[in-house]
């Protein structure tokens, strides 16, 4: 753990709009600032309600982000981009359409390709067009960061794009924009959200400056999480995991996550899991493994989420695995469709995810990995 004197740089958007009924205050922006030419990147359910965000001058609308984008959906995003020569890029979307205008606002028009900016701090500024980015899930976090995550389906790895030049210049969080979520995705988000927060608390490089939205992040999910997946128009509900997920994207910038995010992407990536879900379906297993090297910070997230627990490492899984699993999530990989032969294969993906698991409190070694995998078969 890193102490109070440790240095830390804090990046966020310019302008943070936040509250229920802000989504029209992009376009009052845009206007002021005379962004006439606009390119909005979405999925096909936002793209059918961009009027909401109160843009006016000529605005083309790119409806086809997929979840967990891979490369191929990127090149698509890049040629409605070089078409679109726009002004102003808005990201209107989960974290998967953020994600893509965040590249296409550095990459359309450049000289530099996806491979060349993998990695942090690789892309040439500066850039030529504004971001906004306009979050309709409750779960990355986006918004606030600068970071882009493509999956590369010829290795099945999240190709991760650090960059301050894919910082929004404003981020608008409207959070009726989430009361239109699945309960089951509002669920998977959520947890999403919680991950960042306890990995960011839980890590090697926690900093009390972060350490303060990683505990109220995750309070917040204990609020009102359920409160969400139960009722989805739940206005203070969906305003609480916003903030939280906010609060999720404010850690991953100067911390990140650690070992549930490693643990987690090659079920994404492999089988198409969506990264809230298997974020849950780890979370229980990490957090108990990472209890001895963190007891009081993990003793901590638990009464952040409202669940009591004693020391022992079991009492934390228990706690940790039914508040996912009162949520409705999937907690056994056997049932989300993974056979059990590819478990070796993804033990490997996770053990080659360095830039995250050597953030994690405890080692995990590769035959760690795999057993866990194993117990959550
Ligand atoms: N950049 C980061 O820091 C960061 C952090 C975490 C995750 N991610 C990435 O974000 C992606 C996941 O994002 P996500 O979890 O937000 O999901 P998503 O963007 O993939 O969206 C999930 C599904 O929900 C739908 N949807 C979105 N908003 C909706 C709404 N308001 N009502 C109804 N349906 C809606 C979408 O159309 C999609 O089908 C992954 O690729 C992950 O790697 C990025
Ligand atoms: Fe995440």
């Amino acid at each position: 753990m890193v102490s109070l004197d440790s240095p830390i740089t804090i990046i966020r958007p310019e302008i943070i709009e936040f509250g229920v009924g802000t989504a029209e205050r992009l376009g009052k922006w845009a206007s002021d600032k005379g962004y006439a030419r606009i390119l909005v990147i979405s999925d096909a359910f936002n793209a059918t309600r961009v009027d909401t965000l109160g843009l006016k001058g000529e605005i083309t609308v790119f409806a086809d982000v997929t979840p967990e984008p891979d490369t191929a959906n990127l090149e698509k995003v890049l040629a409605a981009a070089n078409a679109a020569d726009s002004q102003l890029i808005v990201g209107f979307g989960g974290g998967s359409a953020m994600d893509l205008a965040k590249l296409a606002a550095v990459l359309a028009g450049s000289s530099q390709t996806l491979r060349e900016v993998v990695g942090p701090n690789k892309v040439h500024g500066p850039r030529r067009v504004a971001l906004a980015q306009v979050p309709t899930t409750a779960g990355t976090g986006s918004e606030a960061g600068i970071r882009a995550l493509v999956t590369d389906p010829e290795t099945m790895a999240k190709l991760a794009v650090e960059s301050i030049h894919m910082l929004a210049d404003i981020a608008v969080i409207d959070p009726a924009l989430t009361f239109t979520v699945p309960a089951r995705t509002t669920a998977a988000t959520g947890v999403d959200a919680m991950a960042h927060c306890v990995e960011a608390f839980t890590n090697r490089k926690a900093h009390p400056m972060i350490d303060l939205y990683a505990i109220e992040g995750t309070r917040l999910v204990g609020k009102y999480l359920a409160r969400a997946v139960k009722d989805g128009a739940d206005a203070e509900a969906r305003a609480g995991l916003a903030l939280a997920s906010l609060y999720g994207g404010f850690c991953l910038g100067p911390v990140n996550t650690a070992g549930g995010h490693a643990l987690a992407y090659p079920l994404g990536t492999r089988w198409h899991i969506a990264h809230g879900a298997a974020n849950a379906l780890i979370f229980p297993h990490v957090l108990a493994f990472n209890t001895p090297s963190v007891p009081e910070k993990t003793r901590a997230v638990m009464d952040a989420l409202g669940r009591k627990t004693s020391d022992d490492v079991q009492s934390v899984f228990d706690a940790a695995y039914s508040f996912c699993a009162d949520l409705g999530i999937e907690m056994k990989l056997s049932a989300l469709g993974v056979p059990d032969s590819d478990l070796d294969a993804m033990a490997d993906d996770a053990f080659a995810i360095r830039r995250l698991l050597d953030n994690n409190p405890r080692d995990l070694a590769r035959a760690d990995i795999r057993s866990i995998y194993e117990a959550a078969y």
